[in-house]
């Protein structure tokens, strides 16, 4: 399968610059991009040809932290912090998904509203139940969207109608570690945070991501409540970077890890160390009165980091308005730390939200030659004169007014999602 997109390309190869490519082809084979041309006589009989000439044509967003089971509470329960958040509001909407029609209809309408924000990648948490957690990994498949999804790991700490039997948590966890087939949806082990998980779960779950080779994602020091109360439950570990660390949780396989803002530099080495990735879900931390992480010190470390909605802490799934609001919470950041951690940049960022993010899926969200062909068509001409405009001004346009009604085509591996 061969096909040549044509428009004004842009992406970020490294985060301090764009690659600009106004009126450009680029080629695609097997789902994979091949090269970025700037003329072709003729296309070749082979090839299908898209054209998409004056419309932008970038990465598709990567979202690698985000709740797919507090879907329908988006915009709900604003005021509280973290723990009581959770308990009021969060864990009885997850309880719901023992239902399986429950879980099918709201499913179906998050991965609708996935398609329509431009999420090609994403890195989901379901809740604990087995059965509608394979339901929405075949959604994601049939729907040739990209995702890690995991099933939640919980034995302590929550109500009753989401508390597991520790075996049978991971027994659950080994099922469809074992059933899962797809190339774009695989599953990610998902001990929920240290709070809600014993040292015996942990330590299972470990042992599961080391056997089968499955990446980890999980919560750190997302609240200073949160902190607190994981120091009580391990007064003799170090740090709660170090708790997952203790129960090969932290590296051990692929990992990542929400929130990241009450870590200290021991902490932040750690992760450098163990290249655990932090997912930063700016407008989430807003809501939930969380904190601002401060992402430019991880940047000076070395870590790996990419955005995440975090849906329904986040009130969205779309990524560009993570982008702004990672934008603009580094901007305050900046402020409150004397002007010592630098506001970021719109290319740092536009890298976190496509090949920053992506790296977690390997070749993802960059058109560098190899890289997979996940892509957004974009037409901004509601937004800008493309006369008047270069290709740059009309992407940060695009991020900061535009929406999802500008968003035309939606592929991933170089095919059509729906
Ligand atoms: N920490 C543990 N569970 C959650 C969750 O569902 N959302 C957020 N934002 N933080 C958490
Ligand atoms: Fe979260």
């Amino acid at each position: 399968m061969k096909k040549i997109f044509k428009g004004d390309i842009i992406y970020t190869k490294n985060s301090n610059s764009f690659e600009v490519h106004k009126d450009s082809y680029l080629v695609v084979e097997d789902g994979v991009v091949k090269d970025i041309l700037h003329y072709i006589e003729s296309i070749p009989s082979d090839y299908e040809y898209l054209d998409y000439t004056n419309k932008l044509i970038i990465p598709g967003f990567v979202d690698i932290h985000l709740h797919s089971s507090q879907f329908l509470n988006m915009g709900l329960g604003m005021d509280k912090e973290l723990i009581p958040w959770l308990n009021t509001y969060t864990f009885p909407e997850e309880a719901k998904f023992r239902d399986l029609e429950y879980a099918k209809t709201a499913y179906t309408k998050f991965v609708s509203d996935l398609i329509n924000k431009g999420t090609t990648s994403s890195v989901i948490y379901s809740t604990i139940h087995k059965e509608s957690t394979m339901f929405l990994m075949d959604l994601l498949d049939k729907a040739k969207l990209r995702a890690y999804v995991g099933k939640v790991n919980m034995d302590r700490n929550t109500i009753d109608e989401l508390c597991e039997n520790t075996n049978y948590s991971i027994e659950e966890t080994e099922e469809i570690i074992l059933s899962s087939k797809s190339n774009r949806v695989k599953p990610i082990i998902t001990p929920r945070f240290v709070p809600s998980c014993s040292p015996e779960l942990m330590e299972g779950l470990s042992k599961l991501a080391i056997k089968y080779n499955v990446p980890v994602q999980s919560h750190l020091s997302e609240n200073t409540n949160e902190v607190k109360w994981v120091k009580e439950l391990h007064p003799d570990i170090e740090n709660y970077a170090s708790v997952y660390n203790k129960f090969g949780l932290f590296g051990q396989t692929k990992t990542v890890m929400a929130h990241c803002i009450y870590t200290s530099d021991e902490e932040i080495e750690l992760m450098k160390k163990n290249g655990v990735f932090a997912a930063h879900c700016a407008i989430s931390n807003f809501n939930l009165s969380s904190g601002i992480m401060p992402v430019r010190k991880y940047l000076d470390y070395g870590v790996d980091v990419g955005l995440g909605s975090d849906i329904s802490g986040g009130n969205t799934l779309s990524i560009p308005q993570s982008i702004v609001s990672t934008i603009q919470a580094s901007k305050i950041k900046w402020l409150e730390s004397n002007k010592e951690l630098y506001p970021l940049s719109f290319s740092e960022v536009f890298y976190m939200a496509t090949k920053g993010g992506g790296k977690f899926f390997e070749h993802v969200g960059s058109f560098e030659r190899g890289y997979n062909a996940d892509l957004l068509i974009i037409d901004d001409s509601n937004l800008s004169d493309i006369n008047k405009f270069d290709v740059l001004d009309r992407l940060q346009k695009y991020i900061y007014s535009g929406n999802e009604n500008n968003i035309i085509g939606v592929y991933v591996d170089a095919d059509k999602v729906s």
